[in-house]
């Protein structure tokens, strides 16, 4: 609604050339500060994905501190993507690109079951490098990339285009 995201963005602090320059930093920290305001994000997303999914999967680690508490509103098992080395075995992992270098993140093996209809969940969509991956690494096990769901969509980046081809609902509370 047109209120939560007034409320935050008067909440989410802007920090420009942050870690990098040319990087327009989001600190999403002080909503934490905020139960209300919190709780009124989960129920936004919540609402985006009731009776649409059988299962969360998250993005380590900012895609942690909302994933959680969309699955269990919806009563529903939440799965941890995690960065590469943080997984016992046996995983299943997927490679991709970043600027510099590559990247690889993982799920623990038979936590994804055939068929589920998979919410990928994080708290920004920038270039789309990140969820991409998290729905090649989804679509690798059998189950379907079913809907996206973020805190902030970045304009411009790329990151919606990148997407599209998973031919899911995409959904961000708000864009800058
Ligand atoms: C940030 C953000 C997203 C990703 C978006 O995570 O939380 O996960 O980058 O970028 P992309 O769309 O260009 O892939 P980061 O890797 O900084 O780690 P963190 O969540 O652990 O802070
Ligand atoms: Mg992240």
């Amino acid at each position: 609604s047109a209120e939560l995201i007034k409320r935050l963005e008067e909440t989410i602090e802007n920090f420009p050339d942050f870690p990098i320059p040319g990087i327009q930093f989001k600190d999403i920290s002080p909503i934490f500060l905020d139960p209300k305001l919190y709780e009124d994000v989960i129920a936004d997303l919540v609402t985006f994905s009731k009776g649409k999914i059988d299962a969360v999967c998250g993005i380590e680690s900012r895609g942690y501190l909302f994933g959680i508490a969309i699955a269990v509103a919806l009563e529903v098992p939440f799965i941890l993507i995690r960065k590469k080395g943080k997984l016992p075995p046996p995983i299943i992992s997927e490679k991709y690109d970043l600027e510099y270098g590559t990247a690889e993140i993982e799920t623990r093996e038979g936590q994804i079951k055939k068929g589920q209809r998979i919410l990928i969940h994080d708290d920004l969509l920038a270039t789309g490098g990140t969820t991409e991956a998290a729905a090649k690494l989804v679509e690798k096990q059998g189950a379907i990339a079913s809907q996206f769901s973020f805190l902030i969509g970045l304009k411009g980046l790329g990151g919606n285009e990148k997407l599209e081809k998973f031919g899911a609902e995409i959904y961000h509370i708000l864009e800058y």
